[in-house]
């Protein structure tokens, strides 16, 4: 299936980045949030990016304006109307993902593929509440996308070899490289990046040592380019939390039970780099 027109929708860190890379590889690309606060802020960051890149030399004046041709930004889902690819990253709940998606499936033609940037949740079950469950799939993009090579592709049990097809072609040409999972919690990332994330935080909750010592163990001792927290940070500590509970019910294993200092934070609204504040404090 060719697939040329495309909407992301929420324009939050993994939005917009996700938008600019489908933009970057010449398709025509539509942001949604449902706040327009949102969909600014996403703008602003895409521009300041591009900018950047032409600045450095790694971009040319006209492609970058030919990018921001392909690029549209909307608070109406409606305009998804004349999509091939639907690509959702709104926040990671199970209740507000499957309300988009069975809006999509009333609004988007009935060849489209309906795909999540879930970081953990049951791609099966996000499937199996649309009525062209084989046309629903897993694409899972790294923060921050623009810089991360890697997308996971999550088959949910339904999935078609059409839809996998088409995504996995659709990542190459993001230059991507694509790698295949099955849908099980926490996909391979998750499955493995959060519970050491989890790990570092009950070692600051035990009193074992600082935030910035914790760090220094990880980057300097094990040359990680982010230590966990700071990467906690970073990917969002509501995101961090939302990944451990669904590993832990999952599962049913309690090596996977979320940090109680972990929930403290995010019930105080310290969600990290986004909200000003997590485990260190961002001007
Ligand atoms: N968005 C876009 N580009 C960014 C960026 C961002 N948020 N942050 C940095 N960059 C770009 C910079 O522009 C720079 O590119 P240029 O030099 O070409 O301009 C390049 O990345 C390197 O940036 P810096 O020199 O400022 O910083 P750095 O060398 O420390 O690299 C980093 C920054 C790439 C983020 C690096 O620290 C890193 O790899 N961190 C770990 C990231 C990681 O683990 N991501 C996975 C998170 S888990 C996940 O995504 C899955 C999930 O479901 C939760
Ligand atoms: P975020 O909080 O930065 O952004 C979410 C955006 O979605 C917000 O702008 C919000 O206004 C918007 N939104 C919420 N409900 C909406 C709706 N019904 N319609 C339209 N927009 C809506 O979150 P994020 O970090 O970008 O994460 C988004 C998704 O990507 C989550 O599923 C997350 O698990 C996944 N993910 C996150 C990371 C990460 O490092 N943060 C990495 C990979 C995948």
């Amino acid at each position: 299936m060719s697939i040329n027109k495309v909407m992301v929708i929420g324009a939050g860190q993994m939005g917009a980045g996700i938008a600019q890379v489908f933009a970057q590889a010449g398709l025509h690309v539509k942001l949604n949030d449902r706040e327009q606060e949102a969909l600014d802020k996403g703008q602003a960051g895409i521009e300041k990016r591009l900018e950047r890149a032409v600045e450095k030399g790694r971009m040319t004046d006209v492609k970058r304006e030919e990018m921001l041709e392909h690029l549209t930004f909307t608070t109406d889902l409606q305009e998804a109307s004349d999509c091939d690819l639907v690509i959702e990253a709104v926040v990671e709940s199970m209740k507000v993902k499957i309300d988009v998606f069975q809006q999509l499936d009333e609004i988007t033609p009935p060849h489209a593929i309906l795909a999540t940037n879930t970081s953990s949740l049951p791609i099966t079950e996000i499937a199996a509440a649309t009525k062209r469950p084989d046309q629903v799939i897993g694409m899972h993009f790294m923060n921050p996308v623009p810089v991360m090579k890697l997308v996971e592709i999550i088959r949910a049990i339904q999935t078609s070899d059409d839809t996998y097809a088409s995504v996995r072609e659709m990542a190459e040409k993001l230059q991507k490289t694509p790698v295949e999972v099955e849908d099980f919690p926490g996909f391979v990332s998750n499955r493995i990046l959060m519970p050491m994330i989890n790990e570092a935080i009950y070692t600051v909750h035990e009193g074992v040592a600082s935030p910035e010592d914790v760090d220094a163990v990880m980057k300097l001792g094990m040359n990680h380019p982010m230590g966990p927290l700071t990467l906690a940070d970073f990917i969002g500590l509501d995101t961090c939390l939302y990944i451990m509970e669904v590993l832990h019910e999952g599962f049913g294993d309690s090596k996977y039970r979320p940090c109680p200092l972990l929930r403290k934070y995010v019930k105080a609204g310290w969600l990290g780099k986004k909200s000003g504040r997590g485990f260190y404090i961002y001007e």
